[in-house]
């Protein structure tokens, strides 16, 4: 599954011979970037979503108990925002690597938020990936999001950093920003059941 990944990613020659690439990010592309790049700009690309569908064995999560991370999926009308890296090929075999767990990469038009269009690439993981889990509710999302950790640390400190990147970008996202919301509830410390009731009576003691 990862060497075929790898492989199939090797097979992508769209850019061979150009010696700069353009790379869309939208996951953790966007507050992590482990590579030289030549310049970094904000950037969307049109007809496409993220979501939390991708399932997380070797990063956020282990192969027993999967994490879940952003991919984008194809939805008519949508925009995704994110950041747009000007890169050198040989980063594309570091990416690969990094993301090898079903992560292929896909030519895809880049608009600049500054103005301006290139032709670039961008990794997605589609529902043919082994490590796909698919559409879930958000809730349902972020409770696997707080159980889950992996080699890279928890799965909640990735969404968490996506969601203040974003913000910081000035960009919303509701997907990402239930599943925050969800997230901080289920971590919230449990409220005492006594705090309203200064005498000690509990919320739920019975009256007789
Ligand atoms: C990204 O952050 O755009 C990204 C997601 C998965 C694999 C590679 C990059």
């Amino acid at each position: 599954m990862d060497a075929a990944t790898i492989a199939i990613n090797q097979r992508m020659n769209k850019f061979d011979g150009h010696d700069q690439v353009w790379l869309f990010g939208y996951g953790s592309l966007i507050y992590k970037a482990d590579f030289p790049y030549i310049e970094r700009r904000p950037a969307s690309i049109a007809g496409w979503t993220r979501r939390f569908w991708q399932g997380s064995h070797d990063h956020r999560g282990t192969p027993m108990a999967p994490g879940r991370v952003a991919t984008i999926v194809p939805q008519a009308g949508a925009v995704c925002d994110g950041m747009a890296y000007l890169i050198t090929p040989e980063v594309f075999a570091h990416l690969d690597h990094r993301e090898k767990n079903g992560y292929l990469r896909l030519a895809t038009d880049i608009t600049f938020d500054d103005g301006g269009k290139v032709e670039g690439l961008v990794y997605i993981a589609n529902e043919e990936n082994a490590a796909f889990l698919g559409a879930a509710p958000e809730l349902d999302i972020a409770r696997q999001i707080a159980r889950s950790n992996g080699p890279s640390g928890p799965n909640s400190e990735y969404l968490l950093h996506l969601a203040s990147a974003l913000r910081e970008l000035g960009k919303s996202d509701p997907h990402v920003f239930a599943i925050e919301q969800y997230l901080a509830q289920l971590q919230a410390p449990a409220q005492d059941s006594t705090a309203a009731y200064p005498g000690g009576i509990s919320a739920d003691a019975g009256l007789t």
